[in-house]
């Protein structure tokens, strides 16, 4: 008995040989044995032929490497001789096989050397193991491994650049800021400047508004001492020549050549009278300063509509007795004036409307001709140039009183111009400056 084999020596070889033969052929496990020297298969259990799908028949008396090409390369044929000489076992771990699949399978080898009847290694069994899975699964976790040592790298490098860029960033942010603040500096100074520049205009408009409106006052100031001069003094000195020529008429023997000249001395007299007359009432009629806006105005329409043989029809509404501030009438005075000289200047009309309409906190003129009209965008005539009052001055004149004048004009079609003038709410009755 053979305790440390686990071997009841009494027991008869053909029976131990059955037991042996028994356990190899049912065994699971993939075995071969070869001949030592020449690894030419002398056992295959069904389990390897399985293995290498081939019959039994056709592995053994054949060489190792005819069924397992790639024991040849695979250091397996090298192992076999070693183990052979060493009688040492000897292992050869997941080994790539591809010449019946498509995809690699991996085979793990255990090497024994078989001893002989003199102790002395006579063969070599083989069992093989189906290492695939072990090797997939190690081959994929060296590629994960790989992964993400490469993502660890990565995410290395990432942070790196992560840090780069957030520096400059930081850098362009800081230069940005720099910039800005020199710009915002800079608009600073710039819009300084604009205030400086338009508070200085504004000065200066309100500079010339006000000299405007001293020359108009100035202006109407003269016109009414002229006008007063021509009325009062000249026109009392050709009322008393008059009154000269009639008495020397009188005395004056008839017929003589005297006689003869006077009637029309006194004619001319008249004339001059008249003139006079006239040239006060175009300068400043006195019904303005006296009598009032409404007053003055239809004077002025009648007289006009004598003057140009042009019918006029002149209305008034929401009128009283009372009177407008005195800037206010002279105003509205000149425009109606001037807006009617136009109509005999330029407009070829047949017929006018003149409304003079007061309403509480507004007075409104508007004068409407049935002429040729005109592209009203289009005039720009110099305001105030030499004295004249044309549309751009009346304008001006109302501006300087927060009225507005509008020219509604199409050629062809006639022109209505419409002047406005705010009021004090308190009512009309106070005469101001
Ligand atoms: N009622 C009107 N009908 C036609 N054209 C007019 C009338 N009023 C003004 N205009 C046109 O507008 C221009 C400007 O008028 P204005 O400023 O009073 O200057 P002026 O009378 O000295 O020409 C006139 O030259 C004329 O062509
Ligand atoms: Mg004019």
């Amino acid at each position: 008995m053979d305790a440390e084999l686990g071997l009841d020596t009494s027991v008869d070889t053909p029976l131990l040989r059955r037991i042996c033969r028994y356990l190899s052929e049912r065994s699971p496990q993939p075995t071969v044995a070869v001949e030592g020297l020449t690894h030419v298969v002398i056992y295959v259990n069904p389990a390897f032929a399985r293995f290498v799908g081939r019959e039994r028949k056709d592995l053994v008396g054949r060489p190792f490497a005819e069924t397992v090409p790639e024991s040849e390369g695979n250091g397996c044929q090298a192992l076999l001789d070693r183990v052979f000489r060493t009688g040492l076992h000897e292992t050869l771990a997941e080994q790539e096989h591809r010449h019946t699949q498509s995809v690699p399978v991996y085979w793990s080898y255990a090497v024994w050397a078989i001893l002989g009847a003199d102790e002395r290694p006579a063969g070599v069994m083989i069992q093989v193991t189906d290492a695939t899975e072990t090797a997939v699964f190690r081959s994929q976790a060296a590629a994960v491994n790989e992964a993400l040592v490469l993502s660890s790298v990565r995410q290395h490098e990432l942070m790196e650049e992560t840090g780069a860029l957030n520096a400059r960033l930081r850098e362009a942010q800081h230069l940005l800021e720099g910039r800005v603040a020199e710009r915002t500096g800079e608009l600073a100074a710039a819009n300084a400047a604009l205030q400086a520049e338009i508070g200085s205009r504004e000065t200066a408009e309100v500079d010339r508004r006000e000299l405007l409106r001293l020359l108009a006052t100035a202006q109407e100031d003269e016109r009414r001492r002229i006008a007063r001069d021509l009325h009062d003094q000249m026109g009392q000195l050709v009322t008393a020549l008059g009154l000269g020529l009639k008495t020397l008429e009188a005395t004056t023997p008839d017929p003589s050549p005297a006689r003869l000249q006077l009637p029309q001395l006194r004619e001319l007299t008249d004339r001059i009278g008249r003139e006079v007359h006239q040239l006060a009432r175009d300068l400043r009629p006195t019904a303005l300063d006296d009598l009032g806006l409404l007053t003055a105005l239809s004077n002025y329409a009648d007289d006009w509509a004598e003057r140009s043989g042009i019918e006029i029809d002149f209305q008034s509404v929401g009128w009283g007795t009372g009177r407008l501030p005195q800037a206010v009438e002279t105003a509205l005075y000149r425009v109606v004036q001037e807006t009617l000289t136009n109509v005999i200047r330029h407009s070829g009309a047949r017929r006018v409307s003149l409304v003079l309409q007061l309403s509480p906190g507004l007075v409104t003129a508007v004068v409407e001709d049935d002429g040729v009209g005109f592209d009203a965008e289009s005039v720009a005539a110099p305001a105030w140039a030499g004295g004249r009052v044309g549309l751009l001055g009346i304008r001006e004149r109302l501006t300087l009183l927060g009225g507005t004048l509008v020219i509604e004009s199409v050629p062809g079609r006639g022109t209505t111009v419409i002047a406005r003038v705010p009021l004090p709410t308190r009512g009309t009755e106070d005469r101001e400056g």
